[in-house]
């Protein structure tokens, strides 16, 4: 079987590594693919005909879509009429991704465990009567509804921007005053009339719980955990992720059987009354309180970093379980695990999440890889040399059955590469 995976992140590297040993492909391409992957095919990964048209030439017959963007721009029903299976889902399931609201309101009517919110369904920018006084009258008077909202919960509350926003869309408040800040934020960058969402605000562990999914069964692989803040201890801005740990070592079977009972099954109920045809990687972005679990989001895709620990840890052939899910027999699919940890630590640009230069020589690689596995992001080679090319550059990866070895593992790897204002957290793994 011929395999291509589409974009050139740490997520796409690490289903790179792991498709390749699997005895089911005979090839597998990466389409704008980083520097440290062998196969990879000068590609833009966001030019839907250049796709098409490198799939069908080359006979590929699975094509695994990483991210969500063009997912929910429907590159499934863009590639529907060629002999190419995309492995991801339909524009319509992307929507609870892509739409924070909608993602919201299935989980209400279909009693997903999630925090209470209100709507604030504005007309986008681009509504034909934009202009309308009307409009202009309800994106007032939700102004009004969502100042009330701040008032009456003292600022301590969520704010969700409603369209995909890559990490950028979420502002978690703890005063009116900061409330205020990030409804002015939001207005600036996705306008006056921008639909979102004031959620209630839930405080405790995060955890990342994603696998397949076929509408009917949902398998999933280890819990993770993912550090966002940029800086250590958790301060600072948000970013894509700044490192990753799995299995999450407080997880336990009573949390388990709440995600099942209270997220996993009225989740598959919703999809079935919904008739949403969902056939793809699923991902629950939950939280942890009084012992029980609530889910914050859903995203139709793998995770970046988590992704990287855990096809580290995935002993199961993952092109099998691909293949499954595409085919409705997920039931009959187990997936078997490493008894280790694994731990991802990534090292960043200098000035990352906001503006970072690009270009930089990186050295070390050959060191870190003799150490641990390396992914590469954004990273690009230019004649002989790896320079840098985006914010999250690398990520080096330490596995062992104990978790400090695994964290040492990783760290020790950190340690060799080197470039100009390079950072890297330096306590991934601690809780
Ligand atoms: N690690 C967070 C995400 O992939 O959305």
């Amino acid at each position: 079987m011929k395999v291509a995976i589409l974009g050139g992140g740490g997520r796409e590297h690490a289903l790179y590594w792991k498709i390749k040993q699997s005895p089911l492909v005979k090839k597998v391409v990466v389409l704008g693919g980083n520097a440290l992957m062998k196969n990879s095919i000068a590609i833009d990964g966001n030019n839907l005909e250049a796709i098409k048209n490198y799939c069908d030439t080359q006979a590929v017959d699975y094509l695994i879509v990483g991210s969500e963007t063009l997912l929910a721009a429907g590159i499934v029903a863009y590639m529907a009429a060629t002999k190419t299976f995309v492995f991801g889902v339909n524009a319509r399931a992307a929507r609870l991704e892509s739409s924070k609201l909608f993602a919201k309101q299935f989980m209400t009517k279909y009693g997903v465990s999630t925090a209470d919110f209100e709507p604030f369904e504005n007309a986008p920018n681009n509504a034909p009567n934009n202009a309308d006084n009307n409009v202009e009258n309800d994106a007032q008077s939700n102004q009004e509804k969502a100042q009330k909202s701040i008032e009456a919960k003292q600022g301590n509350l969520v704010i969700k921007y409603d369209g995909l926003a890559g990490g950028k869309g979420v502002w978690v408040c703890d005063s009116i005053a900061e409330s205020n800040k990030a409804l002015d934020e939001m207005e600036a960058r996705y306008g006056k009339k921008c639909p979102f969402l004031i959620e209630d605000k839930i405080v405790g562990q995060e955890v990342s719980l994603m696998g397949f999914c076929d509408g009917k069964t949902i398998r999933l692989l280890q819990p993770s955990v993912d550090y966002k803040p940029l800086l250590e201890d958790d301060k600072g801005a948000n970013t894509g992720g700044m490192g990753a740990v799995c299995p999450a070592p407080f997880w336990n079977e009573a949390l388990q059987k709440s995600f099942d009972e209270t997220i996993a099954q009225p989740t598959l109920k919703g999809m079935a009354a919904e008739q949403i045809d969902y056939q793809g990687f699923i991902y629950f972005g939950a939280i942890i309180a009084n012992n029980q679990v609530f889910l914050l989001e859903y995203n139709v895709r793998l995770g970046d970093p988590e992704t990287q620990v855990l096809l580290v840890n995935l002993k199961s052939d993952l092109m099998a379980g691909i293949v499954a899910c595409a085919t409705g027999k997920l039931n009959e699919v187990q997936l078997d695990f490493e008894s280790s940890y694994a731990v991802a630590v990534a090292q960043v640009s200098s000035g990352y999440p906001a503006t970072y230069p690009t270009g930089l020589l990186i050295e070390g690689i050959p060191e870190a890889i003799q150490k641990s596995l390396v992914f590469g992001a954004g990273i690009k080679r230019v004649h002989q040399e790896c320079q840098t090319n985006g914010g999250r550059v690398l990520y080096t990866v330490g596995q062992d059955e104990l978790l400090e070895r695994a964290i040492q593992k990783a760290y020790a790897a950190a340690q060799e590469i080197k470039f100009e204002g390079q950072f890297y957290r330096k306590d991934i793994g601690s809780f």
